[in-house]
């Protein structure tokens, strides 16, 4: 019962995707000198440790939080705090900060989320590790995304707010972002999902009051992209998921375009979303993506297959980014928001 509710859901968002014009393509900006990682005003103050309970946590919470309030204060921000406890016995406290936009018009339970994810986390050891890739970038990438969509997103609200109450899944989307803490474990190797676990455990009991399409606030995520180990040089993602084939061949779909008109910088050997249709099992299938799959919700998973050799090491930092390949991230997944917010409805053409 619960697969087909998924695979008629999946149909219906299918058809809200629609490509972006390629002077749409040409106006996606970069990240430029924001993105620098030593004075960088998004990518530097999260180039640094920041293993939950420590200050290093908290000045990076701060930065979202400040950054959020200061240029995109139309984002409701919501923090999700709970504690877990370690395989060795210590507690440790866990926040995840989620920030959203919706339809001015949507209620409590109505809109269905586009749902962008990164772990702020950062692993304890070797001592000093910054995780670059290992989410700092990601992290950037989403605030990149959120800036750039922001203005279009407010003109298609005021467009069509026009229009009345909503009620359609295409007319009902809303955008949401989540900062993940706790992705990473303190007695080993093993990711630990402290914060992903806590999160669709609290949102999979929170019900809806009048649950016209979506029983509890988990069912509002209607895909759940996930961004981690971003930013050495040519990376490739293959797809996945049977469920979410059909987005990656449009992820493919629009680098190709990008690249054809030049918009992006980097000159991969291959592309980094291949056009395949190929579904390739996960090498590392363990990510915070896992405890939304397991619960029903789509998802993709935006990670390399094979991953870099200084990932996990000290050397994962910002001297050893490929900057060109990090801002072509950061216009791909823009690129990817605005085709799934279906923004050629704003564009003037
Ligand atoms: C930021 O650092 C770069 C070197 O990485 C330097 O070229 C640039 O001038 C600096 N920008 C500012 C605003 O300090
Ligand atoms: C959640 O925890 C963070 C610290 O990790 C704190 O700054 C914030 O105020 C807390 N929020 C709530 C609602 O408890």
């Amino acid at each position: 019962m619960l697969l087909v509710f998924h695979t008629l859901f999946l149909i219906s968002i299918t058809h809200a995707y629609t490509a972006l014009s390629d002077s749409f393509l040409q106006s996606i900006t970069s990240p430029d000198a924001d993105f620098n990682p030593e004075n960088g005003t998004l990518l530097s103050p999260i180039l640094r440790p920041r293993v939950p309970g420590t200050a290093g946590h908290s000045a990076v919470q701060h930065h979202f939080v400040d950054w959020f309030s200061d240029e995109l204060p139309r984002w409701r921000m919501e923090w999700y705090n709970s504690t877990s406890t370690t395989a060795a016995g210590a507690e440790v406290p866990i926040s995840n900060l989620v920030f959203q936009r919706e339809p001015p018009w949507t209620k409590t339970g109505q809109a269905n989320w586009l749902t962008l994810a990164a772990h702020y986390d950062s692993k304890n050891v070797p001592e000093g590790f910054v995780g670059a890739m290992d989410s700092a970038v990601p992290c950037a990438i989403l605030m990149h995304v959120a800036r750039s969509i922001d203005r279009y997103v407010t003109q298609m609200h005021d467009e069509m707010d026009a229009l009345g109450e909503g009620g359609t899944v295409p007319m009902d989307m809303g955008i949401q972002i989540m900062f993940l803490d706790g992705k990473d474990s303190f007695d080993g190797e093993a990711p630990a999902l402290y914060g992903s676990r806590a999160l669709t455990k609290n949102w999979e009991m929170k019900s809806n009051l009048m649950p016209l399409r979506y029983p509890n606030a988990l069912s509002q995520v209607s895909m759940f992209v996930l961004l981690d180990v971003l930013g050495s040089a040519n990376p490739t993602i293959p797809s996945y998921f049977p469920t979410t084939h059909w987005l990656h061949r449009n992820i493919a779909n629009l680098e190709t375009r990008m690249r054809k008109i030049n918009v992006l910088e980097s000159r991969p050997s291959s592309a980094f979303i291949p056009q395949s249709n190929d579904i390739l099992p996960q090498s590392e299938p363990v990510d915070d993506y896992v405890p939304f799959m397991e619960r029903g919700v789509p998802c993709f998973h935006l990670m390399p297959s094979s991953l870099p050799s200084n990932r996990h090491t000290i050397n994962d930092d910002g001297e050893h980014l490929d900057m060109p390949t990090v801002r072509d991230w950061a216009k791909i997944v823009t690129g990817l928001v605005m085709e799934w917010l279906d923004m050629m409805e704003v564009w003037p053409e």
